[in-house]
């Protein structure tokens, strides 16, 4: 290897390392969400019996699965996310994996305000599971969950959910990824 060929290494090697922001620099909040942005999820609504018959649902994309026996998954949720302390209380919750053509469904549940009013423009329909749950009628996938476990988690609080009940609709999923949503495409 000749001498200019080192050199040329070592300078794509210093790129490289400021790159992957491992100078000694400390790691902003901004930069820690563009860095997590690049993990490509789908985009689910956690809803939950708010009083008897009413219902709230909050987007969450902060989900996984978490272990097959026993069958629990997990979402992350902001702790000053008002579905906490339904989700602390009622201890019963749904999971909805939105569908593709569902980003305003995910824009409604990440806001504010949920009236009848709005949910109706939205055509949203709720089912519950035979556990007692409430579920979007129309979805990917619908689990019905029980809360095992939480655990606070610097800002958030991870809720473990044992899934009692499972459905598959089908249909593609919405995405979200770099902050951004977006479909699959097929390869
Ligand atoms: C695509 C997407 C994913 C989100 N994922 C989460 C999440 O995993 N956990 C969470 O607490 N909030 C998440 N949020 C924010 C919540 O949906 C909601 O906006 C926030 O908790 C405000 O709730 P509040 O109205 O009760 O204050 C997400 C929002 C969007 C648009």
């Amino acid at each position: 290897m000749g001498a200019a060929q080192v050199e040329e290494d070592k300078g794509e090697e210093c790129e490289i390392f400021k790159n992957s922001k491992m100078m000694a620099t400390a790691l902003t909040a901004r930069e820690f969400r563009n860095a997590l942005g690049q993990f490509a999820t789908g985009v689910t609504v956690v809803t939950v019996e708010r009083e008897p018959g009413s219902i709230f649902g909050m987007t969450a994309n902060a989900f996984t699965s978490v272990s097959l026996n026993p069958m629990l998954i997990l979402v992350c949720v902001d702790e000053r996310a008002r579905i906490l302390p339904m989700l602390h209380k009622r201890r019963r919750f749904g999971i909805s994996v939105l569908k593709q053509s569902q980003q305003g469904v995910s824009e409604y549940f990440a806001q504010p305000e949920q009236d009848a009013e709005a949910e109706r423009r939205l055509a949203l329909r709720y089912r519950w599971t035979p556990e007692g749950v409430p579920v979007l009628e129309d979805a990917v996938a619908q689990l019905s969950c029980s809360v095992v476990a939480t655990h606070v988690a610097g800002d958030h609080t991870i809720i473990v959910g044992k899934v009692e009940d499972a459905e598959i609709q089908g249909g593609e999923p919405l995405l979200f990824f770099r902050g951004e949503y977006r479909h699959i495409a097929r390869q």
